[in-house]
């Protein structure tokens, strides 16, 4: 079993953690993309479904630049999320609202994953792993940019459609 005897220890978890959470949006993903009817927020999403992958790809960096294994842990929040998600997906949706109800479930998924890196961050600096924290920190602000384009599109968009159903 993987040690939890310090800060170190502590900030490698967090990281497996993430790292089996973008793994886990990657292969569910797509079925957000698939179930949308929103032109804009299909591009989001497919946009945003793009950025995980490098941000595998950067975790793996990190995680080699400090010689730990990224995989080891299984993120079961970030299960719970995606199958909330997966019980909207099943409803007798009207479209709009289900759009509605996708951008509210993929942003409890970011302010999720904002929290999650957000920690990383701080503990990645305070460790005085300078370069893992900047990676992380490109990370964070696409989580950011993501909820905060996520919101605008839910605004202008989507709610409105959806009150008019
Ligand atoms: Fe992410």
């Amino acid at each position: 079993m993987a040690q939890l005897q310090s800060l170190q220890d502590l900030f490698v978890h967090g990281m497996q953690a993430l790292y089996s959470a973008e793994t886990l949006l990657v292969e569910s993903m797509p079925r957000m993309v698939e179930n949308t009817q929103n032109e804009e927020l299909r591009t989001a999403f497919t946009v945003h479904l793009e950025e995980t992958r490098q941000q595998i790809q950067r975790l793996e960096q990190a995680a080699q630049m400090l010689g730990v294994d990224p995989n080891g842990e299984e993120n079961v929040a970030l299960q719970g999320l995606i199958a909330e998600g997966e019980k909207l997906m099943q409803k007798d949706a009207a479209p709009e609202v289900l759009d509605a109800a996708l951008i509210a479930a993929a942003q409890k998924i970011e302010h999720y994953e904002i929290a999650g890196y957000g920690t990383a961050v701080y503990l990645a600096e305070e460790l005085g792993h300078n370069e893992v924290a900047q990676l992380l920190q490109q990370t964070l602000d696409e989580e950011k940019k993501t909820d905060q384009l996520l919101n605008q599109i839910a605004k202008n968009k989507v709610n409105r459609q959806a009150e008019q159903v």
